[in-house]
């Protein structure tokens, strides 16, 4: 794949880390327009990806490399316009043409399939939905006022737009489930769960990350609290778990109240969805609720100084325009947990481009 936004070519310093990938060096850049000139069309890659990730093209080339014709009639598409999406994609390095206007899959293209572990097609999707596109499209609306561009499009808060909307909350709780899976793996390893006897997922979702550790630690118990409408959801897919029998499930609010009794408290990806005074409350709740000597482990993308490329940077503008929230540094949490009556004892960094931020009461 040639697009240097995605690969961490920065003309500018030549050197960049995107978490888990190591530094890259590059010898020759590529002049300053041609490079802007990539970052431009990121948003044409993205949404062409979109269109492939929703049509299940991956998934239909599993057997082996088919005819547009073939996967035109398949999706139900216009086959000439079909070419030339798969074409565009093939330029960037997913999937490959072959003779006769075949197309088949690469390695880039392998996590578009739905039946990998490590699969981004909910993913490519929650990203392109017009109800997504459509807030991006107003981005400058919240670089004016400091406001979610998503309540100017929809008239609402993300979480209430997806309780009034169910497939869209059903697109993004699988696509929270496949970031998930990525970020797992890379937790469970960096972070010991073995003593802890009652984990308590804060707005888990659909269960992924609490099962997966749950799955490692057979001595821990887990408690999944989220929205009802979440919960509701979440049942059929925890389970599908071995830890199905140690999980609990709690809905509810957590602005009102969470849990008791627990001794850990995680929470993946949402202290990042809300500003400080939002996010205080919800820590405030679970330091009320959790056993004396409990911690809170937040896992998050922390933001680093300096100008490397850095997952965080680009996320924290997807908490701007859409749930008006933010990425921090681990100053911000250390303040932020302070503010709440906790005391930052460390950050455990991953394999993956989180860290897990680990929070005792003060
Ligand atoms: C960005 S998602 C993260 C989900 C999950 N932790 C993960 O990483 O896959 C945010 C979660 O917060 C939940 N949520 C939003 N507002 C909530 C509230 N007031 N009370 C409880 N959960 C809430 C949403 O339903 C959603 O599951």
């Amino acid at each position: 794949m040639s697009t240097a936004v995605f690969e961490g070519e920065n003309p500018n310093n030549h050197s960049v880390n995107l978490g888990e990938q190591s530094s890259v060096s590059t010898e020759a850049s590529p002049p300053p327009a041609a490079f802007l000139t990539q970052i431009l069309l990121g948003s044409l890659a993205s949404q062409t990806l979109y269109v492939a990730a929703k049509l299940g093209i991956a998934d239909h080339l599993v057997d082996g490399p088919k005819s547009v014709e073939d996967l035109a009639k398949a999706t139900d598409t216009d086959a000439p316009s079909l070419y030339r999406v798969l074409r565009a994609l093939a330029s960037l390095g997913v999937f490959t043409e072959q003779d006769g206007r075949k197309f088949a899959l690469t390695p880039t293209a392998e996590p578009l399939r739905s039946d990998v572990p490590d699969s981004l097609r909910d993913v490519a999707i929650f990203w392109g939905e017009d109800w997504h596109w459509d807030v991006w499209g107003k981005i400058l609306y919240s670089v004016r006022t400091g406001k979610s561009a998503w309540g100017q499009t929809h008239g609402e808060e993300v979480f209430s737009f997806f309780e009034k909307n169910p497939e869209a909350a059903q697109v993004f709780n699988r696509a929270m489930s496949s970031f998930s899976s990525v970020a797992t793996a890379a937790v469970i390893e960096a972070y010991d769960f073995g003593g802890i006897e009652t984990l308590v997922d804060i707005a888990g979702g659909h269960g992924r990350m609490l099962t997966g550790i749950l799955e490692a630690n057979p001595k821990v118990r887990g408690v999944l609290f989220d929205l009802p409408h979440v919960i509701a959801g979440a049942r059929e897919q925890v389970a599908a778990s071995k830890a199905a029998e140690r999980v609990e499930f709690v809905d509810g609010d957590f602005f009102a109240e969470v849990p008791e009794g627990g001794d850990a408290y995680i929470m993946k990806h949402i202290i990042h969805d809300w500003d400080d005074e939002r996010a205080l409350t919800i820590l405030k709740n679970i330091k009320r609720a959790m056993k004396p000597g409990g911690r809170v482990l937040l896992v998050e993308a922390i933001i680093a100084d300096g100008n490397n490329q850095d997952f965080g940077k680009l996320l924290d503008i997807e908490m701007l325009v859409s749930p008006g929230g933010k990425e921090r540094t681990a100053n911000e949490y250390r303040e932020l947990f302070a503010r709440a009556g906790l005391n930052m004892t460390r950050i455990v960094p991953t394999k993956s481009p989180y860290s897990v931020i680990e929070a005792v009461a003060a």
